[in-house]
């Protein structure tokens, strides 16, 4: 592996008031204290991209659009995502889906976990997630944080913080214990195939 692996915190959710920052805020300060790969925000808020309305597939020819164009050389830089993410009607987000669908190779061969928040933790959502991501050549990983209605509504009504939480912190450190493990084994594999002129993660019909 050249250099350290990049892992990116990807805020998928924009509304004025959205819980979003703390999660990602919160879990950009444990990841911190990590030296064995580097970790930042993604702001969906930064990528203002319309509704999907390129002549095809980002799979087959670029996406014209700047916002777009940005968006996928972040997601190229990044060699690992943790989505944060909301359940917006026991699914994920129309902007996260939407930014999902604007890239395509940039994504390949690279892993991702999730912090979801909600009723339920966002798990339905996430599990949608993971349907989605592997169309995308993402491996979704086991390992999660679930922030669920007792933590959400304390934080978010009843000015609690992450720290009357200790438990979401201790399966955020196991989850970014694996999700470093695959960061650097699939960058590591990437490498090693394009150090042999070998084809990269090609779309097979379908
Ligand atoms: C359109 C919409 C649909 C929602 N659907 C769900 C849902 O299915 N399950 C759930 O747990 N919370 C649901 N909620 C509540 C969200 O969990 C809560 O509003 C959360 O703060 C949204 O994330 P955000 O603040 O980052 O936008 C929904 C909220 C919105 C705005």
């Amino acid at each position: 592996m050249t250099v350290k692996p990049k892992i990116g915190i990807v805020l998928s959710t924009t509304r004025a008031k959205r819980f979003a920052d703390r999660p990602a805020q919160w879990l950009l300060e444990l990841a911190g204290k990590r030296d064995d790969a580097d970790f930042e925000i993604v702001d969906l808020r930064d990528y203002p991209m319309p509704f999907f309305e390129e002549d095809a597939s980002p799979a087959r020819i670029p996406p014209g659009n700047e916002a777009a164009l940005r968006w996928g050389k972040k997601m190229a830089e990044l060699d690992g995502y943790v989505f944060i993410t909301a359940e917006y009607n026991h699914s994920m987000s129309g902007v996260l889906k939407n930014a999902l669908d604007y890239a395509y190779t940039e994504f390949n061969r690279k892993p991702a976990t999730f912090v979801g928040y909600g009723a339920v933790g966002a798990a339905r959502a996430v599990e949608q997630l993971r349907l989605v991501l592997a169309e995308l050549q993402i491996a979704s990983l086991k390992h999660t944080v679930h922030i669920n209605a007792i933590e959400s509504i304390g934080m978010m009504m009843e000015g609690k913080t992450f720290a009357d939480y200790p438990y979401l912190a201790d399966a955020a450190l196991v989850m970014l214990d694996q999700l470093v493990w695959w960061t650097a084994t699939l960058k590591t594999g990437r490498e090693m195939v394009e150090a042999d002129g070998a084809q990269p993660a090609i779309r097979a019909a379908g």
